[in-house]
């Protein structure tokens, strides 16, 4: 018998659940319909586990993690927790499963409106390379004197050659691998941040020439936001630090169409790689069947390339491209003209059989 991938699902909160089962629906039909065996392991961690135990992540389930050949998330946030408390979830399943590289497509599927004037799906397609594990997001720093007039905080932004490199030499391997404009943009800020933009920079000339096939490009990580928006066809894959990546992906994700189709991957090329949709936990629509899950369905899509079934990984984009098309109107909650469930049997319907 094939090998059967072992998955491990966290729906998470509010509409998590909701989205993650339109996802798991796809993923279902379209192994029926290429011949590959998985088994699911669903885990609840998430705000309402935290409000029941007390319990975020307890390593014993890192540990379960590093067995799994992928992990599919829903959301996480809850409203009746604050911010930073169960966004640890995320920041600890990146960071203890080493999954250094967050990858982002953003990619204007036909069909879909971009906010962007006369930008066609021609125009939107590149890719952005994250760094996922260090920066500001490495957690270095702290505070003095808290809540006195008197009050410093720092947070230090970490960059280490090693983890710069690895990032680095990750987007090359994948702009290669993509074979689209074969162009790779750095987006730092070396006018200003002279230490860290500085090694990022050094660093990317450097595996650069290791790769004479591809074009270099630089981009200070402000002028890359106006970029975006005026010319986004001249990105193929933009690689870059986490925070500026954090937030260059969020623009990436409206001018693609918005939350409810955009998906990501944390990746550890030799560990557990987690899939993710975008769009947060939306708690005001829970449980209405209204939320769009096609960025979930794009998770699945991006977890399947992942696994080596890009077959399968295939026919879920083209299943999407179709309901995108002939189907939804829009992308946003309550605007598809269909309930989430229904945008799920469409895309199953897709991907049953052969279909024109
Ligand atoms: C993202 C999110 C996370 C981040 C949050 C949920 C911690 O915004 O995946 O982009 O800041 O990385
Ligand atoms: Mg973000």
């Amino acid at each position: 018998m094939d090998k059967a991938y072992k998955i491990g699902v966290i729906p998470g909160d509010c509409t998590g659940p909701e989205v993650v089962a339109e996802g798991l629906k796809a993923l279902k039909a379209v192994s029926q319909r290429v011949g590959f065996q998985y088994e699911l392991h669903t885990y609840d961690f998430g705000g309402e586990r935290y409000l029941k135990t007390g319990e975020i992540l307890p390593d014993s389930a890192m540990e379960e993690f590093r067995r799994m050949d992928a992990l599919y998330l829903g959301a996480i946030g809850h409203p009746k927790i604050k911010p930073g408390v169960i966004d640890s979830i995320v920041l600890k399943l990146r960071f203890g499963l080493d999954q250094y590289i967050n990858l982002r497509p953003c990619k204007l599927f036909p069909g879909v409106d971009s906010p962007l004037k006369n930008k066609g799906p021609e125009d939107i397609d590149f890719v952005i390379v994250r760094e996922n594990t260090e920066g500001l997001y490495a957690g270095a720093g702290g505070v003095l004197r808290k809540g006195t007039p008197d009050e410093v905080a720092t947070q230090e932004s970490i960059n280490t050659r090693k983890g710069v490199e690895r990032c680095i030499r990750f987007a090359f391997e994948y702009c290669r691998k993509r074979n689209r404009g074969k162009k790779l943009t750095l987006c730092a800020k070396t006018n200003v941040l002279i230490y860290a933009s500085d090694l990022w920079e050094r660093t990317f000339y450097e595996v650069g020439k290791e790769y004479p096939d591809i074009q270099l490009e630089y981009v200070h990580v402000d002028a890359a936001c106006m970029w975006m928006v005026k010319n986004p066809e001249r990105f193929d894959v933009i690689v870059t630090e986490n925070l500026f990546g954090d937030i260059i992906t969020d623009l990436a994700a409206i001018i693609q169409g918005g939350l409810g189709i955009a998906a990501g991957a944390n990746i550890n090329p030799k560990g557990t790689s987690m899939f993710e949709p975008m769009g947060g936990s939306a708690p005001k629509y829970t449980g209405m069947n209204m939320i769009n899950p096609l960025a979930a369905v794009m998770a699945c899509k991006m977890m399947l390339d992942h696994l080596g079934e890009q077959g399968a990984a295939q026919l879920i984009e083209d299943a999407v491209i179709k309901v995108l098309t002939r189907h939804i109107k829009s992308l946003e909650a309550g605007k598809m003209g269909y309930t989430t469930s229904e945008v799920g049997d469409l895309v199953v319907q897709y991907l049953a059989k052969e279909q024109a």
